[in-house]
């Protein structure tokens, strides 16, 4: 499946290539717009004209005509006869509820505050130091972004579940999630494995809600969920420990003191599972833009994971790549 952005990014000069790569953004304006306005969950039970929409959504109708156009020649949304719009298989995912909806990625996002780390990037670039002091202070003090922030992260995992059709756990008895977020992979781990136990780690407020979580899908019988500070220390023993899109958030020296704590709860023959997008591909630079604009961290190549593994006392024996760039380390004592 293609957006249909292609006349965007090439031309006869590089001024061509330039100008559409900058006016990208506002195809990115665009989507929030339509997902702020709740577009794809009106269109979900079938096609409806401008008027019907402009009523349901309170906006201006020549405006909307004109977002719905420039989203209908990306390929987001269809006019299917003059005035009258459906639902693409692109604009599906923008739909809530849905089972691969990215609506609240979308959301995140477009919120005040990502939208002002992503605004003050030359300011970062130019201090090498992010727009907030700590990033997951901020959160804890403001739940209702910390809730966007906890929803987007949820969607994204949802995307990256078909990464566990590349990983054998059959060997594992207990698999801890640290920086679990809200405890929606362990649960899908927990939900395929009936006879494995597991621990989801997190900072208490995230914590709270994984228990919720787990505790909807009836895993708290088989699933601890406890308050960590992963600089300091991870009280429970595991043989599988999984940091997913953890340390990307954080500085080397933080990072290694993450690892080093992993390793003091492994079992000696059990293994660390990173999962992160590596700087190597488009998406995975993208993302080192964003933990730059927000946290002292970075996105890492393989061989910088190779590096922190090693001074942390883990070697590196494993990495499946998907096309995402979404890279699975492995390491063991
Ligand atoms: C980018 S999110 C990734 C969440 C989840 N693993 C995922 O892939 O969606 C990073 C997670 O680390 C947690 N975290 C941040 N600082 C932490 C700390 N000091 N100790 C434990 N968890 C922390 C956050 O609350 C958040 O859930």
């Amino acid at each position: 499946m293609r957006a249909n952005v292609d006349s965007l990014f090439e031309g006869d000069t590089a001024a061509d290539v330039v100008i559409g790569l900058t006016r990208a953004r506002l195809i990115s304006n665009a989507i929030m717009v339509a997902v702020q306005l709740n577009l794809a969950d009106y269109l979900a039970d079938g096609p409806r004209t401008v008027d019907v929409l402009a009523e349901e959504t309170g906006a201006d109708r020549v405006s909307l005509l004109r977002l719905l156009r420039c989203l209908a020649i990306v390929g987001v949304f269809e006019e299917v006869e003059p005035l009258c719009f459906s639902q693409s298989e692109i604009s599906e995912v923008l739909r809530s509820g849905v089972p691969d909806s990215v609506r609240d990625f979308v959301v995140m996002d477009a919120s005040d505050w990502s939208r002002d780390g992503v605004g003050r990037l030359t300011e970062c670039i130019r201090t090498g130091y992010p727009c907030m002091d700590d990033f997951y202070g901020y959160m804890t003090e403001h739940p209702d972004d910390a809730a966007i922030l906890n929803s987007a992260l949820a969607a994204a995992t949802r995307r990256e579940l078909r990464v566990l059709n590349r990983i054998d756990f059959s060997s594992a008895k207990t698999i801890a999630d640290v920086g679990g977020g809200n405890g929606t992979f362990l649960r899908e781990i927990l939900s395929q494995y009936p006879d494995k136990r597991g621990v989801l780690a997190d900072l208490p407020a995230v914590a709270e809600e994984a228990r919720q979580v787990l505790g909807t899908a009836n895993l708290l019988d088989r699933c601890q969920v406890v308050d960590v500070n992963m600089l300091e220390s991870l009280p429970f023993r595991a043989d599988t420990i999984i940091l997913k899109r953890v340390l990307m958030d954080w500085s080397d020296e933080d990072v290694c003191r993450i690892l080093r704590n992993c390793r003091a709860s492994l079992s000696d023959a059990g293994r660390l599972l990173i999962m992160e997008t590596l700087s190597s591909s488009l998406m995975g630079a993208l993302n080192d833009l964003l933990v730059l604009a927000f946290t002292n961290g970075s996105a890492r190549r393989e061989d910088d994971f190779s590096r922190l593994l090693e001074d942390s006392g883990m070697c590196m024996t494993d990495v499946v790549s998907l096309p995402s760039g979404f890279s699975v380390i492995e390491a063991k004592v």
